[in-house]
């Protein structure tokens, strides 16, 4: 097992579920950290206590992966001290609402394709380069079962995750003759704010996690920090990770049956 003591880690959505969960994890292991998202406020609470906890040093950096400009300065911005960055944890993400595509508003395909698919790849462009000056460094995408299936009203949401899962997986080939690193690691389906976002109705979202036990954001960062402390000569490509209840994006064991079920 590879020591992540000292190690700088960058985590886009930190304010939340699985984003918060591996912040709370790598702090644990003694690495150090830069929490990203747009609501301030929640990530730069979480450095606090992760530096108070663990005697880590940690930044809060409020940052919309939407914005390539943005994205760019920030990363060339960053004090001397956490400029090396050793993990790219590439999980900020949403999906909105489950509709059919013949009724869906294109304003949410915007929001879901620029977050999910363009930001992705903002970040992790902006990192590549002094990865690749120190030969070194390892980029961790949150992909999602939905990225291998598909399920009514899925559309775009399902298109940024199959992106997402063909990024890893190419930029793997790109990387290759490099000591650089890339995993994906996709949820089944995980408690967290993510179907109060997509619905924008918090009754439904409770509703949709009651008769059966969802992962908890902590059972997704597990699967991070396996992937980030294998020996340096071992890439994991891809975890995939479900809930019991829940055999495949289709097969989920509900009592009794509600019949909704998006990861
Ligand atoms: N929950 C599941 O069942 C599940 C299953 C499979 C995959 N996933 C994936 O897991 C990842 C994390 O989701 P979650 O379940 O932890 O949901 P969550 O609790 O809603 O967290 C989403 C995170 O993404 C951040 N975010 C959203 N838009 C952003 C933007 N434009 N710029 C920067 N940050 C942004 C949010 O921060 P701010 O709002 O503060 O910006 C938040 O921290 C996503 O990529 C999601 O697709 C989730």
């Amino acid at each position: 097992m590879q020591s992540l003591k000292n190690k700088i880690v960058l985590i886009t959505g930190a304010s939340s579920g699985i984003g918060k969960a591996c912040a709370e994890q790598f702090a644990q292991l003694g690495a150090n950290l830069i929490l990203t998202a747009r609501r301030l406020d929640r990530i730069q609470a979480l450095a606090d206590t992760l530096i108070h906890a663990h005697q880590i040093k940690a930044l809060a950096i409020q940052l919309d992966v939407r914005n390539k400009e943005l994205v760019d300065e920030t990363i060339l911005q960053l004090p001397a001290d956490f400029k090396n960055i050793d993990i790219l944890v590439n999980n900020a993400g949403l999906a909105l609402t489950t509709d059919k595509l013949q009724e869906a508003d294109p304003k949410n395909w915007d929001i879901m394709i620029d977050t999910n698919l363009k930001g992705l790849l903002y970040v992790t462009h902006a990192v590549l380069p002094a990865m690749l000056e120190r030969n070194e460094g390892h980029v961790i995408n949150i992909g999602s079962v939905a990225g291998q299936d598909y399920y009514s009203g899925g559309n775009v949401y399902l298109a940024t995750k199959h992106a997402a899962r063909a990024i890893s997986k190419s930029l793997r080939i790109d990387l290759l003759g490099t000591a650089l690193r890339v995993s994906e690691v996709a949820p089944g389906s995980v408690e967290t704010e993510f179907s109060e976002v997509r619905w924008k109705d918090k009754e439904r979202a409770k509703q949709f996690y009651q008769d059966f036990e969802p992962l908890k954001p902590e059972d997704i960062a597990d699967a991070v920090i396996y992937c980030a402390t294998r020996r340096k000569g071992v890439n994991i490509g891809e975890v995939i990770v479900f809930p019991l209840a829940q055999a495949s994006m289709h097969y989920l064991y509900k009592t009794p049956s509600k019949g909704e079920h998006h990861p």
